[in-house]
């Protein structure tokens, strides 16, 4: 990041008119407490690069595990050691394109955009992104459902059409369907078709009807596995369960996708499991798999394509201010959120 001021060979057709902005930033691993408000200088886009008003960003747990810095795997592979290497935290963003470095060709000043990336520093009134990790924002998503768009629907995306390859007619149970990844997978499991059963807390069961899934478990008074083994599909994205508690609810030639979970260790943060199922996997009939989900440029535009078609509708549970970030990541540790919460760091988008 450097202080200058935009240069007008570099397309800064629509170049802010200061070199600063708000911005949060952390100085260490944490919860809430280490998120603050700070003045940074803006961004300046380099070749192949697009700076972006952020009208919206995306908070979920993608985002949570950066901050906090867990598991501890992460920061052995390459996030920082003692400290976060991204001062400011944030992924999915959707904004105002106000300026393009040299080389960029698919975008100008003015356009509306959607993406992530990590370190993307999406909360901040500006951010720059590679060319890449941008697409055009479908014009019936406000920027707040776009900016709960790209992280979570595509793990959901991913999980349920490429591991799980969900067919019509299917039964589909979804575990943590009120949540970000969950309130996806209902939507795009039930576009292909599926009977879809939703296994959530009672506050979210309303959430989850209305997202289309036929029928929704109570966790806290009711286990899914009591009817014996019923699902053609287990898309695990909350609660830690055993391997033979989820299996003990699946087809005998069903199939497991393990997407996360939280609460499962500090070190491998749940990932040993999926490593176990994996491995049991090779000597039984029942497929028990994960994944990790890759965000690349066809995926995001699948991802906006559906999305401006109707089968996916970002739900957004709540919105924030830049300043009350702290808050908005203590809500999400709640774990209170129906869909998506998003952080708003801009109010007035810069046009062209
Ligand atoms: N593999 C990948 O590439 C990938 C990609 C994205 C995310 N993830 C992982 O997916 C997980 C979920 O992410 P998210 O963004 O959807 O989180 P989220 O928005 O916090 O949603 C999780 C949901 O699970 C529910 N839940 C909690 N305990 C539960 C239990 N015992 N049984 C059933 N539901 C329970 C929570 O609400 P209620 O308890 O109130 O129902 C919440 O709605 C995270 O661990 C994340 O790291 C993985």
């Amino acid at each position: 990041m450097t202080t200058a001021t935009l240069e007008p060979t570099t397309a800064a057709l629509n170049a802010p008119a200061t070199t600063t902005m708000r911005a949060i930033v952390q100085q260490r691993y944490g919860h809430a407490e280490v998120l603050t408000p700070a003045i940074e200088p803006i961004p300046t886009p380099a070749p192949g690069e697009v700076l972006v008003r952020v009208m919206a960003a995306g908070l979920d747990r993608g985002v949570w595990h950066m901050v906090a810095g867990k598991p501890y795997l992460m920061r052995v592979m390459g996030f920082g050691l003692r400290r976060p290497k991204t001062r400011i935290p944030g992924m999915d963003l959707a904004g105002v394109v106000q300026a393009v470095g040299s080389g960029v060709t698919r975008f100008k000043a003015g356009d509306e955009v959607l993406g992530t990336a990590i370190g993307a520093g999406a909360f901040a009134e500006f951010a720059k992104l590679k060319e890449a990790q941008l697409v055009h924002k479908p014009a019936n998503l406000s920027f707040e459902q776009a900016a709960a768009l790209p992280v979570s629907a595509l793990a959901a995306l991913k999980a349920v059409r490429d591991v799980a390859k969900v067919q019509a007619g299917q039964q589909v149970l979804v575990i943590g369907a009120g949540g970000g990844v969950g309130s996806y997978a209902v939507q795009i499991a039930k576009a292909l078709g599926a009977t879809v059963t939703g296994v959530a807390s009672t506050g979210k069961l309303r959430h989850v009807l209305a997202l289309g899934a036929d029928h929704v478990i109570d966790y806290t008074r009711q286990d899914f596995a009591d009817d014996g083994p019923r699902f053609d599909v287990i898309i695990d994205i909350a609660g830690n369960r055993t391997l033979r508690h989820l299996r003990s609810a699946l087809k005998p030639r069903g199939t497991l996708v393990i997407a996360g979970g939280e609460n499962a260790g500090n070190w491998f943060g749940g990932m040993d499991r999926q490593i176990r199922a994996m491995l049991l996997s090779a000597f039984t009939r029942q497929k028990l798999t994960s994944f990790v989900s890759i965000v690349n440029l066809p995926a995001l535009k699948e991802i906006a394509r559906l999305a401006e078609d109707g089968v996916v509708t970002p739900v957004v549970d709540r919105t924030f201010t830049l300043e009350q970030t702290p808050e908005a990541f203590a809500y999400l540790e709640s774990a209170k959120a129906c869909g998506k919460i998003v952080i708003t760091p801009s109010t007035v988008p810069q046009q062209g």
